[in-house]
C-alpha cells in the first residue's frame, strides 16, 4: 500500500515524519517491548533530527525502547563530515536520553566488507534472525539519480543479494558504502520516504511513474506499507 503527502515545506515535512514515528512508536509499542527504525543520511532527515531532539518532541518519544539502525553508511571515520551517524550524533543521538545499546551503528571506519559483516551479525543478533529482519520502521530519502539508502542505479546483482547489508564501490562517488539490501528494506514493515526540493521533483514524476529501473522504485515492502513524504517542490510533476 503506498501512500503520497505533500508538504507545504521541509518543515512541515518534518513535522509529518516525526509524526509517523510518534504512530508507529504506539501502535508496535502497544505489543512489544521496543521498535526498531533505520534512518537514512544526507541532508533531508537532519531537519527531523533537529525536530525530534526539540523540547516539542523529545519528551514524546520512548527512546528507551527504540533502537536506531542506519540504511546505509560512508565508509569514513564517525568525525568524518560524510559520516551518516556522525552527523545523526551531532543532529539528535547526543541530545536524547537514549540508552547506548540502543544504537547501531554501521561501522565505517573498519574496511568494508568488515563493517558490513559486523553490522549484520549486530542486526541479527537484535532481531534473533536468521533470514532478513523485519524493521518496523524504514527512514529513506532519494537522490536525484533515484537511488535510495546506498542503492545506485545499474548495481542491482550487488545490492539483490540476500544478504542484510554489503559493502559497495560507488564509482561515481569514488567511495565505498554500506548499505542494507533490497531485500532487507523490502521485508520491512513500513518504509517513509522523506523527499524535498525542486531537483527532486523530475525524479520523483519517474519514481511515482512506475519506472522500476530505479532503486527508488524497487522499495515496495511486501507485507507493509510506503508513505511519500514530499514537500510542494518535489512533487511538482506528479498529480495526486
Ligand atoms: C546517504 C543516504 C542517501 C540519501 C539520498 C538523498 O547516505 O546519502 O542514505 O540515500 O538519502 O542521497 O540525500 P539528501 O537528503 O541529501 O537529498
Amino acid at each position: 500500500m503506498q501512500h503520497i503527502l505533500v508538504s507545504s515545506n521541509l518543515e512541515e515535512l518534518s513535522r509529518n515524519a516525526a509524526a509517523i514515528l510518534l504512530d508507529s512508536m504506539r501502535e508496535v509499542l502497544a505489543s512489544r517491548d521496543c521498535m526498531s527504525v533505520a534512518v537514512s543520511g544526507g541532508s533531508t532527515p537532519t531537519h527531523l533530527f533537529a525536530l525530534l531532539a526539540s523540547d516539542a518532541y523529545r519528551g514524546q518519544v520512548k527512546w528507551e525502547r527504540i533502537h536506531f539502525f542506519w540504511v546505509d553508511e560512508r565508509c569514513v571515520p564517525v568525525e568524518d563530515k560524510e559520516s551518516n551517524f556522525g552527523n545523526a550524533h551531532r543532529m539528535l543521538f547526543s541530545r536524547i536520553p537514549i540508552p547506548p545499546e540502543n544504537i547501531h551503528r554501521i561501522r565505517g571506519e573498519l574496511a568494508p566488507e568488515e563493517g558490513a559483516g559486523l553490522y549484520e551479525e549486530d542486526v541479527r543478533r537484535h532481531f534473533g534472525c536468521a533470514g532478513l529482519p523485519v524493521f518496523d520502521l524504514i527512514f529513506l530519502g532519494m537522490g536525484e539519480d533515484g537511488h535510495t539508502a546506498s542503492l545506485f542505479p545499474g548495481y542491482d546483482e550487488i545490492w539483490n543479494q540476500d544478504r542484510i547489508a554489503v559493502p559497495f564501490f560507488v564509482e561515481r562517488l569514488k567511495s565505498w558504502r554500506i548499505t542494507l539490501t533490497l531485500p532487507a528494506i523490502n521485508n520491512a514493515s513500513r518504509v517513509a520516504f522523506l523527499v524535498s526540493g525542486a531537483s527532486k521533483a523530475g525524479i520523483v514524476g519517474r519514481v511515482l511513474g512506475g519506472d522500476k529501473t530505479l532503486p527508488a522504485g524497487l522499495i515496495s515492502p511486501a507485507g507493509g506499507e510506503t508513505t511519500w513524504l514530499l514537500d510542494r517542490e518535489a512533487a511538482a510533476t506528479i498529480t495526486i
